[in-house]
């Protein structure tokens, strides 16, 4: 395998925000992605237990001998990523850009963090936000059922709305016009959360971010191998509801394509 593809990993489905940008962006670019669908969720978990999965993760993509990983995660990006600086090849998290976007956005300087327990206890993105502007006010808030809503494929029912109005009221009673959307879970939830905070919010979104910023960094290849080989998908649990779900989201048939991988090895 040639080292053209970029690997992409999240705890489960919410990274193929990431991958769904990176195929519309970068149409000729190669993927291999894994969503760790047998130990999701990450967020709610220690920091160890993150660390020590993120590391099998780009270990695994690494057997593959990938060009560049993306940690198409916020939990693994805020909590994981700073521990793990000695890779030989990029290894590029979401924060970064998504902090630079949502503080090129607002113009009342008042910004919205959601994202699981893990990536609001590490304070990480209001640590970026305040290093590029320190007169912005952020409001946070973890929303850790979101990511169960989302891997059932509740995406805009009255339970999740429910539970949208729960979390996001205060945030939305804060004024933000700029709500970041910290785990890439979340953004399969827009229309939800749109509706509720409302026009003059503009949401930002880590996976759509990280493209931008893989593009303008060149750092993506033309990928010239058989078609069928372009897009490959692994999970750690089974392979059906990944296929149904994600296939439906990235509006193009998976089935078949997603293999099931023991994680525990790397
Ligand atoms: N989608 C991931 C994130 O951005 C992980 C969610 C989870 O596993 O808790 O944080």
């Amino acid at each position: 395998m040639s080292n053209q593809y970029i690997g992409v990993f999240d705890s489960g489905l919410g990274g193929l925000t990431a991958v769904k940008e990176i195929m519309r962006l970068m149409p000729k670019q190669s993927i291999i992605y894994f969503g760790d669908t047998g130990r999701v969720p990450y967020g709610t978990r220690g920091r160890d237990t993150i660390i020590k999965y993120v590391k099998g993760d780009i270990r695994f993509l690494k057997s593959f001998g990938v060009g560049a990983i993306v940690a198409a995660c916020g939990t693994a990006s805020s909590v994981a990523l700073p521990e793990i600086k000695d890779e030989e090849i990029p290894v590029i998290g979401v924060l970064d850009a998504t902090a630079e976007k949502a503080v090129k956005v607002t113009k009342n300087k008042k910004i919205g963090i959601i994202g699981t327990p893990g990536t609001i206890k590490s304070v990480a993105y209001e640590k970026l936000i305040h290093n590029i502007d320190s007169d912005i006010f952020t409001f946070s808030r973890a929303c850790p059922l979101f990511v169960p809503l989302v891997e059932n494929g509740y995406f805009n029912n009255d339970a999740t709305r429910f539970v949208i109005e729960d979390y996001l009221t205060d945030i939305k009673n804060s004024g933000v016009d700029t709500l970041i959307l910290g785990c890439t879970h979340y953004p399969l939830l827009k229309t939800a959360i749109s509706e509720f905070m409302g026009e003059g919010v503009t949401l930002v979104e880590p996976g759509a971010e990280v493209a931008a910023y893989i593009k303008k960094q060149g750092l993506y290849s033309e990928f010239e191998g058989n078609e069928i080989d372009k897009y490959q998908f692994y999970v750690s649990d089974n392979t059906e509801s990944f296929e149904e779900l994600g296939g439906v989201f990235l509006q193009q048939k998976i089935i078949g394509q997603v293999k099931k991988i023991d994680i525990e090895k790397y």
